[in-house]
């Protein structure tokens, strides 16, 4: 099938490539010139695993253009795989989605698919149909789908190849989008839910919510374990053992961050509390994942007692490992917290970059010794295998002091201890 995949972010871009890879013919447009001008030198302008050899491998069906106009023009699908980033009263920003909509207004001549695939709130992909109408387009011209994505930065590839579901909404009787999507995925195997718009829509939101709830869950047990002399890494890991429970997404730590859970969770509560209920659960879920770093930083308070003229190394900059995404780290956090206690602080990360105006006071060295070297405390932030794998008696002889602050509960403090250094962790014994 020919597609238009509006956005070239980590979802159009890999959504493009994956396209490809199944045998359709795909335009991959975005209005950042110099974003597109990387992609047509072959380098893919974020880093995800596995991402660029797959464009790579399929770009004799991969274009990519920021003439937005001339593929919606050209092609019968058009995916959108735009940014929804946070207001600052929690809702989501449409205004990309909504700049989408004016050039499908303006370039629709022939009969189109319209997948959205950006999450957003409830009624939006109804809204996209009356704008579209609105603006003059015939309705004959445009069916709407919501098809909600739900990889993870780090795996994207291998999520959209194998996904846990693949949810498929549509207006009320429309069997042809519905083959549409089934060619589109055809060599897909996953479960094809299909419901309605608004289905799809919550769909994505809960998900999202219900992630982000587990680990703030679990982040509360972890505190109630400092007070309790209990370890939080094996109750986490007991209970898990209840598929009732599950494993997954039950590791403490300075919290959750990225580009997705912290805003969708204030989307989710903007739009319930606009719609007259009270998020209770989803308030507190926000409430913990807050007050998470604050809950660390007393914890580093404590141990380094004096704070002036010492210096922290902060490991790990991205949110998550495996990406070098920054938005909402809580790595970046964390270090303006430390910087504002009047710490000296110095940052290492494999792929990830400080933001400018953070670079202003912290300084970021490209090896982990170099961070490391001289510190009083370090803090293990993003939990990258690198640092999983330290050796901490070599660490031992470089820095000066002795704390070793886990943000990840990703490392043994029986091995940190053994070799005379001080473990923080969270509700860790
Ligand atoms: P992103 O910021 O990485 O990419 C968005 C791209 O869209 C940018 O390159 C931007 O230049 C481009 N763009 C914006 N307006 C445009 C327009 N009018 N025409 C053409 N291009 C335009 O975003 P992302 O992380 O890929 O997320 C996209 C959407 O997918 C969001 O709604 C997000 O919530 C959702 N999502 C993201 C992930 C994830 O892991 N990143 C996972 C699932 C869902
Ligand atoms: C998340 C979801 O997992 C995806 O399903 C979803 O598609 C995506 O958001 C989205 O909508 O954008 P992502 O943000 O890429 O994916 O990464 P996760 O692996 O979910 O991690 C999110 C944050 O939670 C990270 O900061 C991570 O360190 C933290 N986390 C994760 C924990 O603190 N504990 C855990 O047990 C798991």
């Amino acid at each position: 099938m020919d597609v238009c995949v509006i956005g070239a972010g980590y979802v159009g871009l890999t959504t493009s490539a994956v396209l490809a890879d199944l045998g359709h013919d795909v335009t991959c447009v975005d209005k950042n010139k110099d974003r597109i001008e990387i992609l047509n030198r072959g380098i893919c302008p974020i880093y995800e695993p596995g991402l660029e050899e797959l464009i790579q491998k399929n770009r004799s069906r991969l274009t990519f253009s920021d003439g937005v106009g001339e593929a919606i023009r050209q092609n019968s699908v058009i995916y959108i795989c735009v940014g929804t980033p946070p207001m600052p009263d929690g809702s989501t920003n449409l205004s990309y989605i909504l700049s989408v909509i004016d050039d499908l207004a303006t370039y629709i001549q022939s009969p189109k698919t319209i997948v959205t695939k950006s999450t957003v709130p409830l009624g939006t992909n109804e809204m996209i149909g009356e704008l579209l109408t609105q603006k003059g387009v015939d309705r004959k011209q445009f069916n709407l789908v919501s098809n909600p994505e739900f990889l993870r930065e780090g795996t994207a590839v291998y999520d959209m190849f194998n996904p846990d579901k693949t949810v498929v909404g549509l207006e009320d009787g429309d069997s042809e989008s519905l083959q549409v999507m089934k060619a589109l995925y055809d060599g897909i195997e996953s479960p094809f839910v299909v419901t309605t718009l608004n289905d799809a829509e919550l769909i994505k939101f809960s998900a999202n919510a219900f992630l982000a709830t587990k680990i703030s869950f679990i982040n509360e047990i972890a505190r109630i374990c400092d007070r309790s002399n209990a370890d939080i890494t094996t109750v986490a890991s007991t209970i898990g053992l209840d598929p009732r429970i599950g494993r997954h997404f039950l590791q403490a730590g300075l919290g959750y961050g990225g580009s997705c859970f912290p805003k969708d969770l204030s989307s989710l509560i903007h739009s319930a509390t606009n719609k007259g209920i009270k998020p209770a659960i989803l308030e507190a879920a926000q409430y913990v994942n807050d007050t998470q770093l604050d809950y660390y930083i007393e914890k580093i308070k404590e141990n380094l007692e004096d704070l002036s003229s010492k210096k922290v190394a902060v490991l790990g900059i991205a949110f998550k490992p495996d990406t070098d995404d920054i938005r909402s780290s809580r790595s970046v956090l964390l270090i303006e917290k430390l910087e504002e206690l009047g710490l000296d602080v110095v940052a290492f990360d494999p792929k990830a970059k400080l933001p400018p105006e953070t670079l202003q006071r912290t300084t970021q060295v490209d090896s982990i010794n170099g961070a490391t070297k001289d510190a009083d405390c370090i803090v293990i932030a993003t939990d990258w295998p690198v640092f999983k794998s330290l050796d901490w008696k070599e660490v031992k002889k470089e820095m000066k002091g002795t704390l070793i602050v886990d943000g990840r509960n990703c490392i043994d403090p029986s091995e940190v201890r053994k070799h005379g250094l001080l473990y923080v962790g969270v509700g860790r014994i």
